[in-house]
């Protein structure tokens, strides 16, 4: 879909549809208003009959208004003025957006981008309606026979904007849309693929596709015979019960010198995580293939950033694998000798998405970067302690948390902060090895990335655990393409082309 700015008045709009606010109890908006003197009143009247009360999310379609130039005018309940928040924003624009598609304009003028939504302007509100409307629109249906797709769909959208002045500034914002959309959508392509499709190859094809598209993007990869050599023993066992080979990919964006250390994101890619020998309960086992929902949000990351070519050096590292039980895969008891030589005694062969990552992380030390940041979906205790709303955020180093958790707060794509105090890490001793590969029942997302933190004392370090975020379940589930918004934002953030210049 194609997206624009503009500054005019809504009765001079030449469109398929013009698309205006109207406040409970039965109040228009400015806009609307100077819709309803042209039309002498026309919106008014209908308003005093009953025909819209105004509510959040209710929408009435009206044709061949009295004066006015567009085809269409659709009035949307915004609610009460003041209460009018981000989470109503967005779902007003969600709701808009279903609409317009499901009533046959092709293109049309919004004006809900001049609402004032508490401590938004308008970069926010044109970019998450860039971001909500592509959102929308997405669809998974390269595995069905018969794709159903709207007759008449949404192609065009202008978004209106108070003055000329913040043209450039509502610009910005649907380029930046844009690129995170397109990162999104890869990373719930890529995740929603199903296991026997999606395997740690498909992973590394994926990549190395994405680089053959941008000039300042390579790839590489790493097999399991070089991973042998360099003793990443843990990222192996957990492998070995499948018959998928396990790859390491990497993807390196250049868009700074190279005497800039790179920031590394690191994606846990279990493209199936049957639980091993401790095998999983069969409910919902199917769910386990966004066990690569990390790995696909770094692919976004990535795909976002080669887009907005930013000024950084950034590797992407995608540990794929698979967690299968077999009579080659690796057992509870098992003592692994990991690449940065602490050994691990495995309690549980479930427990194996940090096994990958320990080796991942001790092998991107060679890049000396800066700053490593792990995604995965690492914990189910994770959904016990934050639901499906915010992303779980553990970091050994503050200022890099508080980066993460701004640019959380600024792209909507939330994040919490658990705590990762060293009494944690008791946990995990272990009789026999340097460490058990999880702790008790207790605080199970801290104890992962206790587990974690040993192997990051190069750099600075964060994590986040994103298993209640990277998918829906349900009717409607599906992968969410979480966290890439938060990443890219965090991207954009540490270059001077932070969205207010
Ligand atoms: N991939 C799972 C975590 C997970 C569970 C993500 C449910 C999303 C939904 C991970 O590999 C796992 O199995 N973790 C175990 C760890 C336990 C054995 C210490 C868990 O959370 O139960
Ligand atoms: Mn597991
Ligand atoms: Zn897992």
């Amino acid at each position: 879909m194609e997206f624009s700015v503009k500054s005019g008045s809504p009765e001079k709009q030449r469109s398929a549809c013009i698309v205006v606010g109207v406040f409970e109890p039965r109040r228009l908006s400015g806009v609307a208003e100077q819709l309803d003197q042209v039309s002498e009143g026309y919106l008014s009247n209908l308003l005093r009959r009953g025909d819209l009360e105004g509510k959040a999310g209710q929408m009435l379609l009206l044709h061949h208004v009295p004066n006015i130039l567009s085809e269409r005018v659709l009035l949307v309940g915004c609610g009460k003025e003041r209460e009018l928040d981000e989470r109503q924003y967005k779902q007003i624009i969600e709701k808009t957006i279903h609409t317009l598609n499901e009533t046959g304009s092709m293109e049309a003028v919004c004006f809900l981008s001049e609402l004032h939504v508490k401590g938004r302007d308008t970069y926010w509100k044109v970019r998450q309606a860039v971001e909500a409307a592509q959102a929308g629109l997405y669809t998974f249906n390269q595995l069905k026979t018969r794709k159903e797709e709207p007759r008449r769909p949404l192609r065009k959208l202008v978004f209106n904007v108070p003055t000329r002045r913040e043209l450039p500034l509502g610009e910005r914002a649907i380029q930046h849309a844009l690129a995170v959309s397109k990162g999104v959508t890869i990373c719930r392509d890529v995740a929603n693929m199903p296991p026997n499709i999606c395997t740690p190859r498909y992973l590394a094809e994926q990549a190395e596709a994405m680089a053959a598209n941008y000039d300042n993007l390579t790839f590489s990869a790493v097999e399991e015979k070089e991973m042998a050599e360099l003793g990443m023993n843990a990222y192996l066992a957990v492998g070995r019960g499948s018959e998928n080979e396990s790859v390491l990919s990497l993807l390196h964006y250049q868009g700074a010198g190279d005497d800039v250390a790179p920031l590394v994101l690191v994606g846990k890619g279990l493209t199936f995580d049957a639980g091993g020998i401790s095998i999983k309960p069969s409910a919902n086992m199917d769910e386990m293939k966004y066990d690569m929902g990390g790995a696909a949000s770094v692919l976004g990351a990535m795909q976002a950033l080669a887009e907005l070519q930013l000024p950084v050096n950034v590797i992407g590292a995608i540990a794929g694998c698979e967690n299968m039980p077999d009579g080659k895969a690796y057992r509870p008891g098992d003592i692994l000798t990991t690449m940065s030589g602490q050994t691990v005694e495995v309690i549980n062969t479930d427990a194996e998405g940090r096994l990958v990552l320990c080796d991942t992380l001790t092998y991107v030390e060679r890049f000396s970067p800066e700053t490593v940041i792990d995604v995965a979906t690492l914990t189910g205790a994770c959904i016990i302690a934050l639901g499906h709303h915010a992303s779980a955020l553990m970091s050994t180093h503050n200022p890099l948390a508080h980066e993460l958790l701004n640019a959380s707060e600024q792209s909507g794509d939330r994040a919490w902060r658990l705590p990762l105090w060293d009494e944690y890490q008791d946990a995990l001793d272990s009789p026999f090895a340097d460490m058990a590969n999880l702790g008790g029942r207790d605080a199970g997302s801290i104890a992962a990335a206790c587990f974690l933190s040993r192997f990051t004392k190069k750099y600075h370090w964060a994590h986040l655990d994103i298993a209640g975020t990277a998918w829906r379940s349900g009717a409607k589930k599906g992968a969410t393409g979480r966290p890439v918004p938060m990443l890219t934002q965090f991207l954009i953030n540490r270059t001077a082309t932070g969205q207010q210049d």
